[in-house]
């Protein structure tokens, strides 16, 4: 019998990303549509459901062979009922058409869009605005308004012109969670305001516990006030998250890892989540990052020592997946 495969992701994800759309994290690289006007926006549902009865048949789109979010349909529905079963809505928008960020960090995916530029007033996204197409997405239904789940990543929110009015028409829609990653450079008002209304997970990528690797990290001296920020951050109600990428060369030793933990002690933040930089060098250069030996030694040592100190060390699961294989690849 032909096997059928589905992923919940391409079930429920729009990422929009500055040239394209993807259907799944924009991590994979997995399969994407081109940015619509506003009034076409169903072209990107319809290339979406095809892709879901691509699947559905056994046929596997090369963006998504060996991605390890493919799953076989272990009880298939025969092929008949799900033809005509109502294929879902998004359940998860990922905001990401818009580079600009008020720092510059060595390792950020994101940069090689906008030139490294350090912008700091808040400016319109150099590729489109986001509000008119979720506005139509939710005037022609395609949003699940009670499940959805929103990721504001970037490029930095603190300097995106239209951040408050995306915020609010989620929240005027009754949107089930905010997630909004930052450098927490800026204090984010917004917040405040929000926290009340849904649930918010702040994740800040504050990548050190010191001023001065930030500063190598960052390539601005911030730190101090990224500090102040957490301060007034940890008070609100909502999941606040701090974020290191280990970056070679930088901080990837014991030494500021404790120091990072030691910070998170001082204004406790009980969440934290190690990373592996996914533009290495070694990556973007050869295609492989081979994961070096004392890496894991680093993962282990961070888990002791946030689990001494009653903080939760979340590593990914993609990161683990990563660790588990020894590598990444193109
Ligand atoms: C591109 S940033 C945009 C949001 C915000 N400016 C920030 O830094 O949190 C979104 C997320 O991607 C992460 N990120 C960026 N470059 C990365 C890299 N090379 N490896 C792993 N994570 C990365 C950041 O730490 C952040 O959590
Ligand atoms: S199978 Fe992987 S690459 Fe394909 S849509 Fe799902 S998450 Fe993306
Ligand atoms: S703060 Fe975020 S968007 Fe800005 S450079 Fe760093 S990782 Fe990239």
């Amino acid at each position: 019998m032909t096997k059928r495969y589905y992923c919940k992701r391409l079930n429920e994800t729009l990422d929009f990303d500055a040239l394209k759309v993807f259907y799944c994290c924009g991590t994979r690289t997995g399969p994407a549509c081109d940015i619509p006007k506003p009034k076409e926006i169903k072209n990107i549902i319809k290339k979406r459901n095809s892709l879901i009865k691509q699947l559905d048949r056994g046929n596997i789109p090369i963006e998504c062979e060996g991605c390890f979010d493919l799953k076989e349909q272990t009880k298939p529905k025969p092929l008949l009922l799900s033809f005509f079963c109502k294929p879902p809505k998004a359940k998860m928008i990922i905001v990401k058409h818009f580079k600009q960020c008020d720092c510059s960090c060595v390792y950020c995916c994101e940069q090689y869009l906008s030139g490294r530029k350090i912008v700091l007033k808040s400016k319109k996204s150099d590729y489109y605005d986001l509000l008119p197409v979720i506005k139509e997405l939710y005037k022609q239904k395609m949003i699940d308004k009670k499940e959805l789940d929103v990721h504001f990543q970037g490029g930095n929110v603190s300097v995106l012109d239209e951040f408050e009015d995306l915020v609010n028409i989620f929240i005027e829609n009754g949107v089930k969670r905010i997630e909004i990653a930052t450098n927490g450079i800026k204090y984010l008002p917004v917040i405040d305001d929000i926290a009340k209304k849904t649930f918010v997970d702040l994740n800040i990528s504050i990548d050190s516990g010191c001023r001065e690797t930030f500063q190598k990290i960052k390539t601005v001296d911030k730190f101090e006030e990224v500090k102040e920020n957490l301060k007034k951050y940890v008070k609100l109600p909502v999941l606040l998250r701090l974020k290191y990428i280990l970056v070679r060369g930088y901080n990837d030793n014991k030494e500021e890892i404790e120091k990072y933990i030691n910070l998170m002690k001082e204004i406790g933040i009980t969440n934290s989540e190690l990373m592996i930089d996914q533009c290495d060098k070694d990556f973007i250069q050869n295609g492989e990052f081979k994961i070096p030996d004392y890496y894991y030694e680093l993962f282990s040592f961070y888990k002791e020592k946030c689990i001494q100190s009653g903080i939760n060390p979340t590593i990914w699961e993609y990161i683990e997946e990563i660790l588990k294989k020894g590598s990444f690849f193109k």
